[in-house]
């Protein structure tokens, strides 16, 4: 008989069934292979390749310059590197607004071309045809509400959303209908603790937060924010669980100092 331990993936089921027994879902986001493969070792639910690799990978201001492409092949590497969490793709801007036809073959190029588990669109009735369609293909799709990135030109700001009542009622509307549209799960970003625990409340699928409070299903952070690697950006709702910037920074200055007094390599480590 084989030793070897099946894993047991993380499906759209399983991230529900968390939900309806009060089990917190833990999602980190990842773009590339090796840090994909530490992170589903620790055992994280799910893994967003978030189109937050246009900051944090490639050094743009804004979300808006990336590309499908660019998405597939960071949803690529992290799917080579994962057995067991749910992966998640975002799909980029101007990639699926305004055009169900075109969100759909974008949402079919990542599930076809990386091996990616859903995908992720930002808004609620303005895309909910897109949303519908997608759907309609067997493809699972996470709804994103409160503080869209992808939207920051007409935000004009990355402030907190849905402070006032409107918009907070707007925001509420837009879950039921993404819910009831058959969207999996629901990221909220960047809206009072007290209007996600009502969200959250009031839908059967699974809330993840980030900056929106702990009555949120689950959490996500952005990894490179997370470990410190993005030195400077210390938001209200971050936790910083390492400081990375420093580690690499000291062990590059020690390299340096080692290669340039001849100290590396040394006898034992050359043929
Ligand atoms: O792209 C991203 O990283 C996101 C964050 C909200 C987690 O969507």
């Amino acid at each position: 008989m084989s030793q070897h331990k099946e894993i047991k993936k993380i499906t759209t089921h399983t991230l529900q069934a968390m939900k309806a027994r009060g089990e917190k879902i833990a999602v980190l986001t990842a773009y590339d292979f090796s840090m994909a493969t530490v992170l589903d070792h620790a055992g994280l639910d799910m893994i967003l390749v978030g189109d937050s690799a246009a900051n944090v990978m490639a050094g743009y201001e804004t979300t808006l310059p990336i590309t499908l492409d660019h998405m597939i092949y960071h949803a690529q590497s992290v799917v080579r590197a994962v057995n067991r969490a749910f992966v998640l793709v975002d799909l980029p801007f101007g990639s699926y607004q305004g055009n169900p036809k075109m969100a759909l073959n974008s949402a079919i190029r990542i599930m076809k071309e990386s091996g990616g588990h859903g995908v992720k669109l930002e808004g609620g009735a303005e895309i909910i045809d897109a949303v519908k369609l997608i759907i309609s293909a067997g493809i699972p799709v996470m709804g994103h509400l409160g503080l869209m990135p992808q939207s920051i030109n007409k935000f004009g700001s990355y402030a907190l959303r849905a402070k006032d009542e409107k918009e907070a009622k707007k925001l509420m509307d837009d879950a039921l209908l993404l819910e009831e549209c058959g969207c999996f799960a629901l990221l909220l970003e960047k809206i009072p603790a007290t209007l996600a625990k009502e969200v959250s409340e009031n839908l059967n699928i699974p809330t993840i937060g980030i900056g929106a409070g702990k009555y949120c299903d689950g959490q996500v952070l952005v990894i490179h924010d997370m470990l410190g690697l993005n030195k400077g950006f210390k938001p209200r709702f971050l936790r910083q669980y390492a400081d990375l910037y420093q580690a690499i920074e000291e062990a590059a200055k020690t390299y340096i100092t080692d290669v340039k007094t001849n100290d590396f390599p040394n006898e034992a480590e050359q043929y």
